[in-house]
Order: C-alpha cells, then sequence, then structure tokens
C-alpha cells in the first residue's frame, strides 16, 4: 500500500504526475467532479488547522466524495488513551483513505502501518508536511513556471517549521537548487537537513540572518511564522517571534518577478500592505492546495486499487529497538511503538531515527 508520509515517499516523476493531474483539475473541474462517488475520506486532526482541514474537505466533496472525521482529539476514543495504531486500525474500517494531523513526529508514519487504506501525513510535529509541499510545488510551477535553477529563501523558523523540511526535500532533487536560509540563531535548519538533504544531493544553501542582504537575489520567499507550539520555553519564544517582518519597504529590494509564498496562518511576519502586491502569492497559493489535494486523493486511491507498492520509508536496512530516539516529540518516546533506526542517507555512517529523524540517545 502506498502512503504519503514525507516528500521522498513519492519519486520526483511521481510529484510532477501529481501536478499535472492538479492543472488538469484546474482546467478541466467538470471530468473530475464524480471520480470520486462512493468513496470516504477521514480526516484525523489531533492539532488545530484551519486551511489544511477544509482543504482536504473541500477537495474530497469536489472529487463527489464523502468526508467524516475529527478535528478535536478531545472529544473522540483519544481521550480515553487510544493509540494511533488502533485508531488507524479501527478508522481504515470506515475510510477509504485518511489524512492526519499529529502533534507528535512519526504519527502518520505509525498510522499507516496499521491502517489497511492510504494515509496522508497532513503534518507531524515538526517533522513532515507534504501536501503543503505540493501545494507550494503546483504554486511555484503556476507562478515561476519551473523547479529547476530556482533561487529559495526560506525567512523565520526554519527548526520547527515542518513545511520549510518537507519543502526543501522535494527541491532537492532538482538541478541548479540555491537555499538561501535567513533565521536567526536559536532557528536555524536542522542538521539532519543541511547533512542528508543538502550536502548529500549536493544543493547550495548559505545561512544569513539578515533578509535585506539577500531579498533581491530571490526567485521565491518563503515566509513562515515562529511555531510558538513548539517551543519548551515562552520566555525564547517572546524574544523570537518578531525576527523577520516583510513589509512594503524591504520589497523595493526585490526582484519584479519574485513570488512570495507563506503556507499559512500569518501572525505578523509579512505585513497586510504588502497582500496588495502582485507578487504576494499566499493567497493564490490556498486555492492550488485544494486542487493538489484532489490529485493527490484521486493518486493514492488508483494506486490502491491496483495494489501497488510499499512504504519506501520502511524499506531497506533498520535496526529495531536497538536504539532509543532522543527526541522528546517523538512518538517512539510517546506510543508503544518498536524504536527504528536506520543509516542516514549520506555516508557518515550516523543513524537516524525513522519516524522523526533525529539522532539516537547518545
Ligand atoms: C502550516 C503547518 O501547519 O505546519 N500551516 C498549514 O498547514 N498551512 C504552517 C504553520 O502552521 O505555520
Amino acid at each position: 500500500m502506498r502512503h504519503l508520509i514525507e516528500p521522498y515517499d513519492l519519486t520526483k516523476e511521481e510529484i510532477e504526475g501529481i501536478v499535472d493531474l492538479a492543472l488538469d483539475i484546474i482546467d478541466n473541474r467538470a471530468k473530475y467532479s464524480e471520480a470520486c462517488k462512493g468513496k470516504k475520506l477521514a480526516t484525523l486532526f489531533y492539532e488545530p488547522s484551519t486551511r489544511t482541514r477544509l482543504s482536504f474537505t473541500a477537495a474530497m466533496m469536489e472529487l463527489g466524495g464523502n468526508v467524516l472525521g475529527f478535528y478535536d482529539a478531545k472529544n473522540s476514543s483519544v481521550s480515553k488513551g487510544e493509540t494511533v495504531a488502533d485508531t488507524s486500525k479501527v478508522i481504515s474500517c470506515f475510510a477509504d483513505i485518511i489524512a492526519m494531523r499529529h502533534y507528535e513526529e512519526g504519527a502518520a508514519l505509525v498510522a499507516a502501518m496499521n491502517a489497511t487504506v492510504p494515509v496522508i501525513n497532513a503534518g507531524d510535529g515538526s517533522h513532515a508536511h507534504p501536501t503543503q509541499t505540493l501545494t507550494d510545488l503546483l504554486t511555484i510551477r503556476r507562478e515561476i513556471g519551473r523547479f529547476d535553477n530556482l533561487t529559495i529563501g526560506f525567512c523565520g523558523d526554519l527548526r520547527f517549521g515542518r513545511t520549510v523540511h518537507s519543502l526543501i526535500k522535494a527541491l532537492s532533487r532538482y538541478d541548479g537548487v540555491k537555499v538561501v536560509l535567513i533565521a536567526p540563531e536559536q532557528l536555524r535548519l536542522p542538521d539532519y537537513m543541511k547533512e542528508e538533504v543538502c550536502d548529500a544531493n549536493g544543493v547550495e544553501y548559505k545561512e544569513v540572518t539578515s533578509l535585506e542582504e539577500v531579498i533581491g537575489e530571490l526567485d521565491v520567499l518563503y515566509m513562515t511564522r515562529v511555531q510558538k507550539e513548539r517551543f519548551l520555553d515562552e520566555d525564547e519564544f517572546d524574544r523570537l517571534k518578531d525576527s523577520f517582518i516583510l513589509d512594503t519597504g524591504k520589497m523595493k529590494g526585490a526582484k519584479e518577478s519574485m513570488r512570495i509564498l507563506h503556507p499559512l496562518p500569518r501572525v505578523n511576519e509579512i505585513t497586510v500592505e504588502v497582500d496588495a502586491d502582485p507578487r504576494a502569492a499566499y493567497f493564490r497559493q490556498v486555492e492550488n492546495g485544494k486542487f493538489v489535494r484532489m490529485a493527490l486523493i484521486l493518486t493514492l486511491l488508483k494506486w490502491a486499487k491496483d495494489g501497488k507498492g510499499n512504504l519506501p520509508s520502511l524499506e531497506g536496512e533498520i535496526e529495531i529497538n536497538k536504539y532509543r530516539c532522543h527526541n522528546r516529540r517523538c512518538i517512539s518516546n510517546i506510543e508503544n511503538v518498536p524504536s527504528m533506526f536506520r543509516p542516514s542517507k549520506d555516508d557518515s555512517g550516523k543513524m537516524r531515527c525513522v519516524y522523526c529523524e533525529s539522532r539516537p540517545e547518545e
């Protein structure tokens, strides 16, 4: 069974196939209006969401299918102590496909290991958010027209921002991609991303602390919110929350062809005056999210029907119950699941947790 837990679960060609299908859906809406008739999508949201959940719902409705689920885990059996593994088995009896958002890193992978229907990760802690990535890619395709030879700046919370991690992974497969990481010291991109995604794939990157200094070089500026809910120390959040604010003054230094993306919600990192600038693509990006989720649901249901494939995240050499993950937010430290580690994708010999990609406890 194929699932989508993180961007590397799809090949570059498969991702492009989903983006192309989304473009066809945009041009031929009526053709797809009954494509999922009689099918049910379950949306299991353990963490707040507006856009992602409603865009999955709208996507399934536009395909003629139905939607069930919960968006407040307190009102589900989770509050009685049900595990992600059990919930996934149960929901598989009711739905043809599952979209899950969870605050524990690796939760969607555990769901995929237990469900008998395709599982889509709609965000697992700070780890991954692959459907936002598909949304971002469709937006880049429509706004800029290419993925190769792109200079993309990621600004804000690159440490906890799962959308950033997933988009860098997807872009790491293209030629001539340059990544500019604009973040304060405390919110820098995690090491595993730099070593195993950028270095291992030859992606050129630089780390800077000033947006003004680099804005003129960028084809895409990907702004992000400082992820308040992931901070263990509230004072640290208060010190960092206003690190970068994009305003019309800073936009004067940007190219005419640059586009601003933001997964939303925005707090104050982009002033509302910027919304009127034609380069602000973030509200168009939201609509792309619905189309690309339609394309993804259709693709995964088709693969399930054809009996296609396994979960790439679980392929290869995996050490079971040999190491312990040091990440407190990893599902392997919270629920009763086997610890799983694999050698890193580079040749450093380091091990990485299969659920959250952190290192083992030293
Ligand atoms: C993002 C998320 O949930 O990670 N939102 C979204 O899905 N569009 C970004 C965020 O919450 O900052």
